[in-house]
């Protein structure tokens, strides 16, 4: 055991995600179980720079393992990508004795982590929350479970109206860079066609499989698309353009929006965020820094931080293919 960590800081950053609360419940309980300290750190790095700091105990998380967003907030800080905003940081943590930090959040978020480490020696573990599913070293991130199952709800519920009107749906779902949102929720909710940023399909080629869903007897269609896809210019457009070619079709479009990254976390999260946290702490306790902790084929691992915001991971082309069969 590392003894020269007392007290750990935990924040959360960027993008919140259902399952962050049951992340910060079970660092902050891991912490106490180990006879730490904690420090609840608001607003992710904009709250570190201000020293919006609180002492968290293990009755300061009860009963938010439900609840979706985050307790400590979060924000996207523009101070904390500056090298002096970073300081400042470094010096408000030495100041409140933090001795080493959880990061719950994205890409973004970990690569300021890692800087921190870097520039400033502070031990770091990162979590990795967003609904995204977007980064590597771990099979899921918090809360892409709950935004599938969420948009796959939304899309239950619309296919009963396109289906009552014989309509064709475009249901924007989020993912500006990495389709999985819409490629899982698409192949749960049976969605027609899929359109993630990976591969753009051409607007010929979705004029084509259109025509083919109408000459096979569909009344009605799903189309999900990512809002990073790249066959138009938005759902809006892919609309008036389906309209102007295929007038048999009657378009609507529905966009989904910030209702995927809200709600109570699925089991699936809040276990995930549990054992996360878990790892996290005893991570730092071993000795660990600039690690992410992840979950790959049910086991926790530790990618280097500076592995895991290498890329992004990757579209699961046996999936597509799977979506591509379902919908003949
Ligand atoms: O990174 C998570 C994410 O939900 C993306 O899918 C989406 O593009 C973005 O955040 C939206 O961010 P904001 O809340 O800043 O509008």
């Amino acid at each position: 055991m590392n003894q020269s960590i007392k007290r750990i800081g935990v924040l959360t950053s960027g993008g919140d995600s259902p399952g962050m609360n049951a992340a910060i419940r079970s660092v902050v309980r891991t912490t106490m179980f180990h006879g730490l300290e904690c420090t609840a750190i608001y607003r992710g790095y904009q709250g570190l720079i201000e020293g919006d700091f609180e002492d968290f105990t293990a009755r300061s998380v009860n009963n938010i393992i439900n609840k979706g967003g985050t307790i400590l907030k979060s924000a996207r800080c523009e101070q904390f990508r500056e090298k002096e905003g970073r300081a400042t940081a470094f010096q408000q943590a030495k100041n409140a004795g933090i001795d080493a930090l959880v990061v719950i959040g994205g890409n973004g978020s970990l690569t300021g982590a890692l800087k921190l480490n870097q520039e400033f020696g502070l031990p770091i573990i990162g979590i990795p929350g967003t609904i995204d599913n977007d980064i590597l070293g771990t099979d899921y991130t918090i809360g892409f479970d709950t935004a599938i199952n969420t948009v796959v709800e939304a899309i239950d519920k619309i296919r009963d109206t396109a289906s009552s009107h014989n309509r064709l749906f475009f249901v924007e779902v989020m993912g500006r860079d990495v389709g999985l949102v819409a490629l899982n929720s698409g192949v749960g909710a049976g969605a027609e066609e899929i359109l993630i940023p990976e591969q753009n399909l051409g607007l010929e080629r979705l004029l084509d499989s259109l025509k083919r869903s109408k000459a096979s007897g569909k009344s009605s269609s799903i189309v999900v698309v990512a809002e990073g896809d790249k066959t138009g210019k938005n759902v809006f457009e892919l609309k008036e353009y389906v309209e102007t070619h295929l007038p048999i079709y009657d378009v609507r479009v529905s966009v989904l929006g910030h209702m995927q990254r809200g709600g109570s976390p699925t089991c699936f999260d809040r276990v995930l965020a549990s054992r996360m946290g878990v790892k996290a702490v005893e991570s730092l306790l071993e000795g660990k820094s600039n690690f992410m902790v992840g979950v790959e084929s049910n086991k926790m691992i530790l990618t280097p931080i500076e592995k895991a915001i290498s890329g992004l991971s990757e579209i699961d082309e046996e999936l597509i293919r799977v979506s591509d069969i379902m919908s003949i």
